[in-house]
């Protein structure tokens, strides 16, 4: 039996950095959705909004992400980084390919198909690979390093040391705003707009800069001094490690520090002014916007 068009619009990783601006743009734009939610308690954001419904998920129990895809017509897709993620990524297809979902919004990463390839860009490309094979209609969005990472990984020590600690040295990387990445979601998942269908877009925001240049921004636009520490990759994994990530999540990150300090992640692209029609926001105005989140 044919599926009725529903337009609904399911969101996974819906409480994660990019999943829950995605969700509140897509629901302030008039959208209906379905957000995956994993936590249960953090779901109570979301509860007194009508255009959202909500729906459990876990990547490692099939059958929630079957319930999840039923009644579904698209899908924005957040996967973690984590080795099995293709494992995961197969069974979701699946399950979108028996829901008829019309398109497949990806979230993925820069440089996943460059060679040779890296250990992130390599989950992320297997993953593509399985969506194109699928046949289903998709767009991949390959974001460079979220500015949001200030505030998710460095913004306790900026809050509580005024510093941050990275082994990149000089070398210098695109940045792009969570809320841009969800911007271009929003459109293509928005109406008809098969001009981004199986096409895929590297995704950053309008500079490239080393975390020393950051490091001055944030100096300027919090009024206090905060410094980059150029630190070892020795110290780098001590840290990490102490954050509770894998050892695969560790190595995959040292890695892709070791790109920065070699000058290969400053890459700029259009795509955000392409598809939004607006210019990417700049990391001042993200200082500005989550000054208190750094304070
Ligand atoms: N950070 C960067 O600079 C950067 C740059 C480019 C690409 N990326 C890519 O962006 C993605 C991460 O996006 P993000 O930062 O928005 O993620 P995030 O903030 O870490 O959020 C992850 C989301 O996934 C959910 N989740 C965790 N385990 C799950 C499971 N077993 N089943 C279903 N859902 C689960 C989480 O829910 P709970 O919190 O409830 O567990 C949360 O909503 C990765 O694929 C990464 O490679 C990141």
């Amino acid at each position: 039996m044919k599926k009725e068009n529903n337009n609904t619009i399911l969101v996974t990783g819906s409480t994660g950095t990019v999943g829950s601006e995605v969700v509140n743009q897509l629901a302030s734009s008039g959208h209906r959705i379905k957000a995956a939610i994993h936590t249960q308690n953090k779901a109570d954001k979301f509860k007194d909004n009508n255009a959202i419904d909500i729906v459990n998920i876990d990547y490692n129990k099939p059958e929630t992400v079957a319930d999840a895809l039923n009644n579904v017509d698209k899908l924005f897709l957040v996967t973690l980084p984590s080795p099995n993620m293709t494992d995961i990524s197969s069974n979701l297809v699946k399950e979108a390919k028996k829901n008829e979902i019309k398109h497949i919004v990806k979230l993925s990463v820069l440089g996943a198909d460059a060679e040779p390839e890296t250990i992130l860009g390599q989950v992320h490309r297997q993953e593509e690979k399985i969506i194109e094979e699928s046949g289903l209609p998709y767009t991949f969005l390959r974001p460079g390093a979220f500015m949001q990472n200030f505030v998710t990984f460095f913004g306790k020590s900026i809050r509580e040391q005024n510093a941050f600690y990275l082994p990149t040295e000089e070398g210098k990387i695109s940045l792009v705003d969570v809320r841009d990445i969800a911007s271009a979601a929003v459109v293509i998942l928005s109406g008809n707009h098969s001009q981004y269908e199986n096409k895929a877009y590297g995704i950053t925001g309008q500079e490239a800069l080393s975390y020393g240049q950051a490091a001055e921004i944030l100096s300027k636009e919090l009024s206090r001094k905060i410094s980059f520490v150029n630190i070892s990759e020795e110290s780098a994994r001590k840290g990490m490690k102490e954050m509770g990530m894998t050892d695969w999540l560790i190595d995959a990150l040292l890695e892709l520090y070791g790109i920065i300090r070699a000058g290969h992640a400053a890459q700029i692209t259009s795509s955000i002014e392409d598809i939004t029609g607006r210019k990417p926001i700049v990391f001042s105005q993200f200082v500005k916007d989550y000054s208190k989140a750094l304070s």
